[in-house]
């Protein structure tokens, strides 16, 4: 029970901080929910035309289920782990701090994945990097990287990362509800684009 009650703990608050708006307040940006999809993404941090705090932005977004999972895995063992990183992907999505309404949740599932189930996170970067680069439909790219690697991780990792990848792909699926339904009337902002 204590080891759930941590990894939980640990991760559902890590995830909350809200990096993307903190950074972009930090560097004189404002409120990055008043800017483009008003998201607090790395995705919405580049519509500021910053490239180093969006940069920025992603990595720690990574790294909130990225290092929590890792370092959860290493004390308690890596099923502890995958709990550790969901929670923070619920934190991320669903902070405290603001009301519940967080980011998408896409950075901190690459971080996960790569730590903790890495050919299935490098499966789902491909898949991500692919479509931007064809698409330059961020969105779009997370929602394939979302469903091919959850059907991925089903077929080559243990039951409880399958579990981990299908329960973060299904929250970022609900995350991106807005998104497509723009992406079906064709009126999503491509990547680096202001609005
Ligand atoms: O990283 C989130 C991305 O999938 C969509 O972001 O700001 O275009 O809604 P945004």
């Amino acid at each position: 029970a204590i080891p759930t009650f941590v990894a939980i703990l640990a991760g559902y608050f890590l995830g909350a901080i809200p990096f993307g708006l903190l950074l972009a307040k930090a560097t004189g940006q404002g409120d990055i929910r008043k800017i483009g999809s008003g998201n607090i993404g790395a995705t919405n941090v580049l519509r500021t035309g910053r490239k180093d705090i969006a940069a920025l932005t992603l990595l720690l977004d990574a790294a909130k289920a990225g290092v929590t999972g890792l370092v959860v895995a290493h004390f308690f063992g890596q099923p502890y782990g995958y709990i550790a990183a969901a929670a923070a992907l619920v934190g991320h999505c669903y902070p405290v701090w603001l009301g519940f309404k967080g980011g998408k949740g896409v950075a901190t599932f690459f971080g996960g994945l790569f730590a903790l189930v890495w050919p299935v996170g490098l499966f789902a970067a491909i898949v991500w990097l692919a479509t931007a680069f064809i698409t330059r439909l961020s969105s779009l790219g997370a929602l394939l990287a979302c469903v091919f690697s959850s059907i991925l991780a089903w077929l080559i990792s243990p039951l409880a990362a399958a579990l981990m990848v299908s329960f973060m792909a299904v929250i970022i699926l609900i995350r991106h509800r807005e998104n497509i339904s723009r992406l079906l009337r064709g009126q999503e902002s491509k990547i680096g684009q202001k609005s």
